[in-house]
């Protein structure tokens, strides 16, 4: 590889590691005192901002909101668009899948955005999916 390709490549992957680390350090906010499982998530918009978010439980389970939740809806009402990544960090072999429900909401509101996922624990191993392919088909109103 040519320098010149290298410098481009390593640029190139630059987003991914930031985006993963704001991922990682949304995790230490989660408040997650039932499941005890941390997820941290991190949204990039087109012009290089970050919006981060991390999972919040309740007693009453069912009102639990997952960590990209959290973060999609911290940048919508901060005005955000246009996401071209999103990162999702947790304790878990491979990094955390999105839940069903949030691959609707990012379906709806990034359904550009990558999909960048790692355990906390090897935060350089990021596997990559894309949103459609998460949720093809995915509920819209007719
Ligand atoms: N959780 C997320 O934050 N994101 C997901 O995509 C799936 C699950 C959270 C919700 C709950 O606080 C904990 O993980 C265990 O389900």
């Amino acid at each position: 590889m040519k320098n010149e390709e290298k410098v481009r490549a390593s640029s190139r992957r630059l987003p991914r590691e930031k985006l993963i680390a704001a991922a990682a350090k949304a995790l230490e906010r989660a408040v997650a005192p039932y499941s005890k499982f941390k997820v941290g998530a991190a949204l990039l918009t087109k012009g290089g901002e970050i919006i981060s978010g991390a999972n919040v439980e309740s007693a009453s389970y069912g009102l639990t909101c997952c960590a990209e939740r959290v973060a999609l809806f911290n940048a919508l009402t901060g005005g955000k668009r246009d996401f071209v990544a999103v990162a999702v960090v947790a304790r878990v072999p491979g990094g955390p899948m999105p839940c069903g429900a949030c691959r609707q909401l990012l379906a709806e509101y990034a359904p550009a955005a990558k999909v960048w996922v790692a355990d906390s624990r090897a935060p350089g191993r990021i596997r990559e999916f894309k949103v459609r392919e998460l949720l093809p088909s995915a509920f819209v109103i007719p």
